[in-house]
C-alpha cells in the first residue's frame, strides 16, 4: 500500500489530543500501509519557523498561513501531510483548504471538552491561564471556533487513542488516500 499526497488538518483546543492522534496515526500508516506521513505541529513549528510570533488573533493567522504553505509544499513533494494546530479561526482553517489544491484537504475536529482538557492539563497550562499568567489563552480568554461540517469529528473523551486512530485511517482507505500498490 501507499499513500497518496493530501493534507489532514487536525483542529482543536490544547489538550484534546491533536499530536497524539497525528503521532499514532502517522506510526499506523508507516507500521501497515507503508505510507509516507509527516507532523507539522504548532508547538514545534513555533520553536523555529514562526518563533517570532505569539497568540494575538493577527500572529495566530499568520501561523496558520505559514503552516498551510508548508503543508501545501510537503503534499508537493509526495507527502501525507498532518497539521496539528489549534487553527481556531474559520477563516485561517478555510484558507488553508483553498491553498491547499490540487492535493486533497480534510479537516479532523479533535472534539474534547473544555473541561476536559483542562482536567488533563498536560503542559500545566490551563492552570497558569486560570492564575493570569498566560493571557488570550484558547478557550478561556481567546475564542475557539469549531468547525461547523469537518470531514471528521473525533471525541477523544469517548474514544481510545487506538479507536480515534482506526477512524482516521478508515476515513484515509474511504477516500482513496492510501492505496493498494
Ligand atoms: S494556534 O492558535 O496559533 O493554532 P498553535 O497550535 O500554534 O496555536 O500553538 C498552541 C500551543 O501553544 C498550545 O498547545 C500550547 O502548548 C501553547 N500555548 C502557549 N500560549 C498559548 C495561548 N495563549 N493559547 C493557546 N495555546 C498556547
Amino acid at each position: 500500500m501507499s499513500n497518496k499526497p493530501g493534507i489532514l488538518w487536525f483542529t482543536g483546543l490544547s489538550g484534546s489530543g491533536k499530536s497524539a492522534l497525528a503521532g499514532s496515526v502517522q506510526r499506523y500508516l508507516q507500521e501497515n500501509c507503508g505510507a509516507r506521513a509527516y507532523i507539522l505541529d504548532g508547538d514545534v513549528l513555533r520553536t523555529g519557523l514562526n518563533s517570532d510570533l505569539g497568540f494575538s488573533d493577527a500572529d495566530r493567522a499568520e501561523n496558520i498561513r505559514r503552516a498551510a504553505e508548508a503543508a501545501r509544499l510537503l503534499a508537493d513533494a509526495g507527502l501525507l501531510v498532518l497539521v496539528t494546530f489549534i487553527s481556531p479561526f474559520r477563516a485561517g482553517r478555510q484558507m488553508a483548504r483553498e491553498k491547499a489544491v490540487p492535493f486533497p484537504f480534510a479537516e479532523v475536529h479533535v472534539a474534547c471538552p473544555l473541561e476536559v482538557c483542562e482536567q488533563r492539563d498536560p503542559k500545566g497550562l490551563y492552570r497558569r491561564a486560570r492564575a493570569g499568567e498566560i493571557p488570550q489563552f484558547t478557550g478561556l480568554t481567546s475564542p475557539y471556533e469549531p468547525p461547523e461540517a469537518p470531514e471528521l469529528r473525533i471525541n477523544t473523551a469517548e474514544l481510545t487513542l487506538e479507536e480515534s486512530t482506526a477512524r482516521v485511517v478508515s476515513f484515509l482507505l474511504a477516500q482513496g488516500w492510501l492505496e493498494m500498490q
